[in-house]
């Protein structure tokens, strides 16, 4: 890369060129000018003297120093861009509060100013947290300026020339377009989350703090640990060593669990760059990996999940892995609060998530002392979740955090659980919470969940071997005929579901169409404190972890920040946002996260000839 030296008052002898301005996700007011402003070779970013706010600033530095980032489009124009008859000296941050910790609706707005009647630009905050989803925004609007040749026209090299390293050009080249700016942001919701289960598969540490980057440059907070689940407990703990000792996964002669030194590695990591770690040990059911240790005081472990009838309705456990926790012994309670303390301490966010979905209570039918319990007592199934959920939510009170359970015990069981308590909705609409009167956490499986359209994973399931089309029964033809719905009739295995419980895959359009306040009154949207992506590792581990998350979380990410509706009330619209999500794509992935594909680069260079609607553009 050959560089330009730069001075203060340039004409150019060509044409400029213009690249868009492309910010994920979209801040709630931007305003801009026609001037590329140079940074100056000096350029510094000062603070006051906050560990957070330094650490960042070292970070940022770093990124935008190193990330020389030339936008992806070839939309190249003569345009009407001056450069700027000054450079940039200083990025110059002013907060109120230096010591505000990083809390649920912790104060994350900010302002950023780059005029240019001063060499200085200025990021005003309320807190560290908000200076740094300034600085992210702030790495986002600076570009480098491409090579040219004497003539002025880009040079382009072929594979097997070598460009010379980028690194150690510091400040040189870097520009910042349409200047002068004013943006000013906050974030429409204050949990803004991604759910990642490392009990189905295992990822290692450098995994989850990779992800912890990419949430925070889409202004994320939340990294909801899904730890434990039925198949393996990958969670070392002191007070019971024997939990992950027996119930982690052994692979190769390898124990794959995640030590108190590594749970802190990921909490201080997420913590720098304003995410909160919120853990889950779901319970009672999904805790089939809890009977290594302590076969006694789980039931119906170990043993198919269908019967012998594979009769859905007589299953044992909502997926292959079975086993639940006993709730009539006093010894799952022992063991449960020791679980549930030590936890508690080890994370130091106030809140904590119980879990508490998919009981199965032909689970616990399997077992003499309950069905003795529910003789002696005329309980219910429901009854026993309603005995269990209360001594695990005096165990979370009593470790002075605020609980979330999964929606199931108040939508579909109905029970009496406390409104302090968050509900997180999958399976139905939010409003069924908010009507109950809780605070919910929005994650509906057919937009939000990462893991669908995968197929199936069953072993041995013969129903894919068909090697011509079903016929379609006669009474289903006809139907189907009169409807005009001839197309949308899938077969399951043929070119249908695929055998996945939740498929199709959520595409990025899809999850960018997530109206979490779908159907609510101002006052009931209220209700919702954000949302949380959710990515079940059945399928999934770490050779496909970062296609599958990104750049589909990025598009729930402009959801929760930016909201579905624009400021003028406008649904945020999936054609605008198409090129600015193709160059984030590229961009995370230039900041060394794997993300998926989208488009052919065509389309993304392109922008708009893809519409799946007429659009009038030509090209030239
Ligand atoms: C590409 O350039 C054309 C002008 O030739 C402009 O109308 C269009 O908006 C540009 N596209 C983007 C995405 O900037
Ligand atoms: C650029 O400037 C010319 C002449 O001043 C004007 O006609 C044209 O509309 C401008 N184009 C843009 C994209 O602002
Ligand atoms: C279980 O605990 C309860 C209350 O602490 C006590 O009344 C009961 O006797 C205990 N049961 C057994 C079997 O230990
Ligand atoms: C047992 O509980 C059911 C409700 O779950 C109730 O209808 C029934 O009367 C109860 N039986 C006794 C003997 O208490
Ligand atoms: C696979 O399933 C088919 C029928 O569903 C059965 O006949 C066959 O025995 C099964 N094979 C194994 C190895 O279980
Ligand atoms: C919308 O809300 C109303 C009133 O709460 C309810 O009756 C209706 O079924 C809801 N519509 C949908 C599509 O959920």
């Amino acid at each position: 890369m050959r560089l330009f030296a730069l001075s203060t008052a340039i004409t150019l002898s060509f044409p400029c060129i213009t690249w868009a301005t492309l910010l994920w996700p979209a801040p709630q007011s931007f305003q801009k000018g026609q001037v590329e402003l140079n940074l100056d070779t000096t350029f510094h970013i000062s603070a006051p003297k906050v560990k957070y706010l330094q650490e960042a600033i070292d970070r940022y530095t770093e990124l935008i120093t190193h990330e020389r980032w030339t936008p992806i489009q070839v939309n190249i124009t003569q345009s009407n861009q001056t450069v700027a008859g000054r450079t940039l000296g200083s990025l110059d941050i002013i907060i109120k509060d230096k010591h505000q910790a990083l809390e649920f609706d912790v104060d994350e707005s900010y302002t950023l100013e780059i005029p240019l009647n001063s060499r200085k630009a200025t990021l005003r905050s309320d807190t560290v947290w908000g200076s740094i989803r300034g600085l992210e925004t702030f790495s986002q609007l600076v570009q480098s300026r491409p090579e040219r040749n004497d003539k002025g026209e880009l040079v382009y090299y072929e594979d097997d020339q070598e460009e010379e390293d980028a690194d150690n050009y510091g400040f040189e080249d870097l520009f910042i377009p349409n200047a002068p700016i004013k943006i000013e942001d906050y974030p429409k919701y204050a949990h803004r989350g991604l759910m990642l289960d490392t009990s189905r598969n295992f990822y290692p540490v450098s995994d989850i703090l990779r992800t912890i980057d990419a949430m925070a440059y889409n202004k994320m907070n939340v990294f909801h640990w899904h730890i434990t689940d039925s198949h393996s407990f990958p969670l070392k703990l002191e007070s019971l060593p024997e939990l992950a000792y027996e119930g982690a996964y052994k692979l190769h002669q390898k124990r794959l669990v995640y030590t108190k030194k590594d749970v802190k590695q990921i909490i201080d990591y997420a913590y720098q760059r304003g995410v909160r770690v919120i853990p889950e040990i779901d319970m009672p059911a999904h805790t089939g990996s809890w009977a290594p240790a302590f076969k006694d005081i789980t039931t119906c472990t170990g043993i198919h999940y269908l019967d012998e009838s594979n009769d859905w309705s007589k299953r044992f456990a909502a997926e292959p892995g079975t086993g639940q926790l006993n709730p009539v012994l006093n010894k799952t309670y022992e063991i449960v609060d020791k679980v549930i303390t030590e936890v508690a301490s080890l994370f130091k966010d106030d809140w904590y998530h119980g879990g508490g979905d998919e009981p199965i209570y032909n689970c616990w039918n399997q077992d003499k002392d309950v069905q003795d319990y529910m003789k002696k007592h005329n309980a219910t199934g429901v009854d026993l979740l309603e005995l269990f959920l209360k001594k695990e939510l005096e165990s979370i009170h009593k470790s002075k955090k605020t609980a979330i359970l999964w929606e199931d015990p108040v939508t579909n069981d109905h029970l009496p659980i406390s409104k302090d308590v968050i509900m997180q909705v999958w399976i139905n609409p939010v409003q069924l919470a908010v009507k109950k009167g809780y605070k919910v956490i929005a994650s509906n499986y057919n937009f939000w969940y990462l893991d669908c359209g995968h197929g199936g994973w069953n072993g041995n399931d013969t129903s894919y071997d068909e090697q011509i089309a079903p016929k379609v029964p006669k009474a289903v033809a006809e139907a189907l005929e009169k409807s005009g719905e001839e197309d949308n009739y899938r077969p399951q295995n043929w070119g249908g579901s695929g055998g996945d419980w939740c498929s199709p895959f959520k595409s990025w359009q899809r999850v960018y169409s997530y109206d979490m306040a779908f159907n609510l009154t101002e006052s009931e949207a209220e209700n919702i404190l954000g949302g949380e992506v959710a990515l079940w590792s059945e399928q999934t581990d770490t050779t496909t972890l970062d296609a599958r998350l990104w750049p589909r979380t990025s598009a729930a990410a402009e959801i929760m920040w930016s909201g579905r509706y624009d400021e003028d009330n406008h649904k945020r619209d999936i054609g605008d946002a198409m090129p600015r999500i193709f160059d984030w794509r590229y961009r995370l992935l230039q900041r060394g996260i794997n993300t998926e594909a989208l488009q052919p680069l065509w389309c993304g260079q392109n922008p708009h000839m893809c519409d799946a609607n007429h659009y009038p553009v030509v090209l030239k």
